[in-house]
């Protein structure tokens, strides 16, 4: 497997001062993406990272809201037009933090497991907040994308990369 932070250094640093930039980024993100991939979004509380999925969702087309899924750890979208005249895809929108992240690994994998949700995972793209660290396990390949915030200012940095 290809290391994480190589595949970070893959594309410059991107700067996204206000939330619609982050959210143009994920519609960008989502031209690339095709069924069956998963895009892991790391960072802290508040870094961006539903907003990400909001663009990513836009980006595909997805039918309903994205929102920050705090009592369904699992938001199945169904496939819409894509704007980019791509095959439509479903998709899902994960929030592992919620799973349960910190406390204990094997218990995340098997929450995740369990969900078993009506969308067929290999056919839609999978987009999990906070996944890194529990998500890599379940496949080898995803499209990673690290948040961060800046010390004291809104402005938030991207960093992205497929791990393969
Ligand atoms: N440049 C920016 N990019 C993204 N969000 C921003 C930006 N500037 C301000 N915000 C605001 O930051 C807040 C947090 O965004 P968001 O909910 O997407 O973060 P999150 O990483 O999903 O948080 P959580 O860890 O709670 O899931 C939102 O109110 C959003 O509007
Ligand atoms: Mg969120």
């Amino acid at each position: 497997m290809a290391d994480r932070e190589d595949a970070l250094r893959e594309h410059a640093v991107i700067h996204l001062p206000t939330v619609e930039d982050t959210e143009a980024f994920g519609r960008r993100l989502a031209v690339d993406l095709v069924a069956g991939d998963l895009v892991v979004l790391d960072g802290p509380l508040g870094a961006g990272k539903t907003a990400l999925a909001r663009g990513i969702a836009a980006g595909l087309g997805v039918q309903g809201r994205v929102s920050s899924p705090t009592f369904i750890i699992a938001r199945e979208h169904r496939a819409g037009e894509r704007p980019d005249g791509g095959a439509p895809v479903a998709m899902v929108h994960v929030d592992a933090y919620r799973l349960g992240l910190g406390a204990d690994r094997a218990a995340t994998f098997d929450e995740l497991d369990a969900l078993d949700l009506d969308t067929d995972l290999a056919g839609a793209v999978v987009v999990v907040e906070w996944g890194e660290g529990i998500v890599e396990h379940l496949t080898d390949r995803h499209l990673l994308v690290r948040l961060r915030r800046e010390p004291e200012s809104d402005v938030r940095t991207a960093q992205w990369g497929r791990v393969s």
